[in-house]
């Protein structure tokens, strides 16, 4: 199983990837999470990609496609992953296929989450994330993580000047990836609003769709 979840921010990306990774066992790659771990640890990648951050840009492809590259080569990514961030423009969504080869490149689905976007504005206005393990929670949640007992803060992207920009970027350089997939027979779409766990049946369904064709 080879799954990019692709939407705008805060279509829910992250939080259906890491339930589908519970689920079936394969590693969740979140792009952002391992950008934001490594400005907060002050490694060369993470000077070098912060200032994009937090103008809401991407980073730079070569980076982005030389973390990718190490991390699916990874043992752990053998038996297939789940991409969260990434691709984010026809660049890297052609370095993937390269990087995967022709096997894997045809088992590769793309699940479109959709979502309105003032829904967007209403889920990231409040959105909170663990400082220590990066987990994220809905505004009404607690002041600190369930997971690791670490405090939660607002990321400084989600601030409303930065997610228009987000937004912007999203739909000059990731929406047309929709229409990328689609034309390979690589895309289905799933209606992403509902409670998390209803999304989640929605994408498990469409999967279910897809081994059965
Ligand atoms: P990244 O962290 O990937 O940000 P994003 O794509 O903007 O996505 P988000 O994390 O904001 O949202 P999400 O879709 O994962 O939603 P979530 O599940 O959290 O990237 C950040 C930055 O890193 C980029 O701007 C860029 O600079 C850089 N970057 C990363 N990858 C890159 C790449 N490949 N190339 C170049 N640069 C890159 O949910 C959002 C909220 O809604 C949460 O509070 C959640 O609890 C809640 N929620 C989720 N589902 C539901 C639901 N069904 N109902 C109600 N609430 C829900």
């Amino acid at each position: 199983m080879e799954v990019i979840f692709l939407g705008p921010p805060g279509s829910g990306k992250g939080t259906q990837a890491q339930k589908l990774h519970e689920e079936e066992g394969i590693p969740q790659i979140s792009t952002g999470d391992m950008l934001r771990r490594a400005v907060r640890m002050g490694t060369p990648l993470g000077r070098e990609a912060g200032g994009y951050m937090e103008r809401g840009a991407l980073v730079p492809d070569g980076v982005m496609v030389k973390l990718i590259r190490e991390r699916i080569g990874e043992p752990d990514c053998a038996g297939g992953f789940i991409l969260d961030g990434f691709p984010r423009n026809r660049a890297q969504a052609e370095a993937l296929e390269e990087v995967l080869g022709e096997g894997e490149r045809d088992s590769l689905l793309a699940l479109h989450l959709e979502v309105p976007r003032e829904e967007i504005l209403r889920r990231l206005a409040g959105r909170l994330t663990c400082q220590v393990c990066g987990a994220v929670y809905p505004p009404r949640d607690p002041a600190i993580c369930e997971v690791c007992g670490g405090p939660l803060y607002q990321r400084e992207d989600d601030r409303r000047e930065t997610l228009e920009r987000r937004l912007e970027v999203y739909q000059k350089n990731t929406a047309p990836l929709i229409e990328y997939y689609r034309k390979r027979g690589r895309l289905v779409s799933v209606p992403a609003v509902g409670t998390p766990e209803e999304v989640h049946r929605r994408v498990r369904e469409a999967l279910g769709a897809v081994k059965a064709r």
